[in-house]
């Protein structure tokens, strides 16, 4: 997820999941393949990072197998292709979710891909562009596998929704019986028993969650036990995570992305504290990290009990 997978969350995320399958930052492929200096702290990989998923965004097939052929290079668990993005500047290229508007242009991106890609070749895609036609997207979904796609992930909204309504499970129900790859069900899962009853009810052969990953880096310990039917409960310093998190940006980031980064994951982590706008709006203020961890030890001196959480799942039925 763009500005929000670093480095530094992923390690936060393995503290509590050796098992999750984590991604990169979006990376743009003409980027990747000019091997622009500024790409390099986005495109480093942890030894603790796998299994994991270098995603690019491009429209230009010749550009998207360069890029796919260098990171292949680096080891993972598989190469993705964003046919999700709705971000002006990447729609104007034709890449992202523009790709779901031209299938012809997508089918010319994955062929290219899949000749440069020994390794798994996968696509993360909305549901559709400008509506989500179910028939499209099944016929969108057997090019994709037709074309040699090893696994799609599918965010139950077309792109003009942006994050309105509720993702569409329906969907992701009706693409995995369709294929024959494995289809990954994405969209609003914000909790273990959300997770569960997601793949129970659409059939899908895994989940991926985006944002509540972010909140509760802890999440996915909390899918495993809630899954492997592991009723304990999971204890959290939910300050040290925050304030570890913003302390690997800085050392595992050059300077200049330590306010975005930080910024971005501050966002989504502060809404764990119950006066989170005020918290983010403190830290919203400072630039650098020891600027954001101040803003957080303080918030937490204040709300010592806030501090520690523990969270627990039902292993019944997952409902
Ligand atoms: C800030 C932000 C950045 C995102 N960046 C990406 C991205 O780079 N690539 C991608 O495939 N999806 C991206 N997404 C979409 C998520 O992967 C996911 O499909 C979407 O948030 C729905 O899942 P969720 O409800 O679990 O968050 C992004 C979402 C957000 C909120």
């Amino acid at each position: 997820m763009a500005e929000l997978t670093t480095p530094a969350l992923r390690m936060t995320i393995r503290r509590f999941s050796t098992e999750a399958v984590l991604c990169s930052e979006m990376l743009a492929a003409g980027a990747v393949a000019a091997h622009a200096p500024h790409n390099a702290p986005l495109i480093q990989k942890l030894p603790g990072d796998d299994p994991f998923i270098y995603q690019l965004v491009g429209a230009n097939p010749a550009v998207m197998a360069r890029a796919c052929g260098i990171l292949e290079e680096l080891g993972c668990f598989s190469i993705d292709i964003n046919m999700g993005c709705a971000a002006p500047d990447i729609l104007k290229t034709g890449a992202g979710a523009g790709l779901l508007a031209n299938p012809d242009r997508a089918r010319e991106v994955v062929r290219a891909c899949r000749g440069a890609v020994k390794g798994a070749l996968s696509v993360k895609m909305r549901s559709g562009f400008a509506d989500s036609d179910g028939d499209r997207l099944v016929e969108f979904g057997r090019m994709l596998q037709g074309e040699g796609v090893d696994f799609i992930t599918l965010h139950g909204r077309h792109a003009k929704l942006g994050f309105r309504r509720s993702a569409d499970w329906g969907l992701v129900k009706l693409l995995h019986e369709s294929l024959s790859i494995p289809v990954i069900g994405n969209g609003d899962i914000t909790s273990a028993q959300i997770a569960a009853s997601r793949l129970r009810e659409s059939g899908c052969d895994a989940v991926m969650l985006g944002r509540e990953g972010v909140k509760s880096p802890w999440i996915f310990a909390l899918c495993e036990r809630a899954l492997g039917g592991d009723a304990r409960p999971l204890t959290v310093d939910v300050c040290d995570v925050f304030l570890d998190t913003l302390r690997a940006i800085e050392s595992l980031l050059p300077e200049k992305l330590h306010r975005s980064r930080g910024h971005r994951f501050a966002f989504y982590y502060s809404g764990n504290a119950h006066f989170s706008h005020e918290l983010f709006t403190r830290i919203r203020k400072e630039i650098s990290i020891d600027g954001m961890a101040r803003a957080v030890a303080k918030y937490f001196d204040r709300n010592p009990g806030e501090r520690v959480r523990e969270f627990r799942v039902n292993t019944g039925d997952g409902s």
